[in-house]
């Protein structure tokens, strides 16, 4: 066979591999879910997370301790934070629980690291945080309180999500989404990123839940309280 007979080979079957790599490239990223894609490795950098999440300044406009106080906390209570990242509230719920037990869940296992090592060094035994996936926060028990803080619109299949849900928490269980409202704050994620708060409760009523009056005003969040709608005897 003649060089350029065998250049021609070469250069076909090269060009046959590339074509195959770049196809099975494009499946794997059809495969993958939207969230996946965009979303799913935002959080790697926990360093940097942590100076954001934690920063003092955060305080302010977040009003932990009134958020804590509108929900009602007591020492049993038993929690569970989704999308605890570096335990912002979870830290605060366990200190004010500290008969009771609080999960942070998370889907980043770094971020599960980050908080257990904190929760070990700030001496926090009912504190644990455990890896969850993005569709089942496989939370170990039945708790009182399920906790969203800007975590609802990063959940995919919300319908599903939050229907499952319910096999988490006890009867009488109430679940708290804080998130930031629309338009252009001088905090939190960009306005396309957000729900409406209506849009939160529709979402929610329309799988069970119901929402309960509370007194709660912060600045640029809605803080919403969900109980179960489930018929109880009179
Ligand atoms: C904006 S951060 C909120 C952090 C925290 N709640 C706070 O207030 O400081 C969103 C967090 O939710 C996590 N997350 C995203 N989707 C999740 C899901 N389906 N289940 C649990 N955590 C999730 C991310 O890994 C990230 O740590």
């Amino acid at each position: 066979m003649g060089t350029m007979k065998i250049l021609i080979l070469l250069l076909l079957s090269a060009l046959l591999l590339v074509t195959e790599i770049t196809a099975q490239h494009l499946k794997q990223r059809r495969d993958l879910t939207e969230h996946e894609r965009t979303e799913h490795h935002r959080f790697d950098d926990v360093e940097k997370w942590a100076r954001v999440f934690e920063d003092t300044a955060r305080d302010e406009w977040q009003m932990p301790n009134e958020v804590i106080e509108t929900i009602g906390i007591a020492k049993g209570t038993v929690i569970a934070d989704i999308g605890s990242a570096t335990g912002y509230f979870p830290v605060r719920f366990a200190r004010v629980a500290t008969e009771g037990q609080v999960y942070g869940i998370d889907i980043e296992s770094n971020l599960v690291d980050y908080l257990n090592a904190r929760t070990a060094r700030e001496k926090l035994p009912n504190l644990k945080s455990i890896l969850g996936d993005p569709d089942d926060p496989k939370i170990p028990e039945r708790v009182d309180l399920v906790f969203i803080c800007d975590t609802y619109h990063h959940i995919h299949k919300r319908g599903k999500y939050f229907e499952n849900l319910k096999k988490y928490m006890q009867p009488e269980g109430r679940l708290v989404i804080v998130d930031f409202r629309k338009g252009d704050l001088p905090v939190g994620p960009k306005d396309e990123m957000k729900l409406a708060e209506e849009e939160v409760v529709r979402e929610l009523t329309a799988v069970g839940y119901r929402l309960q009056p509370n007194s709660a005003q912060l600045p640029y969040q809605y803080l919403l309280v969900f109980d179960l709608n489930v018929n109880r005897p009179e």
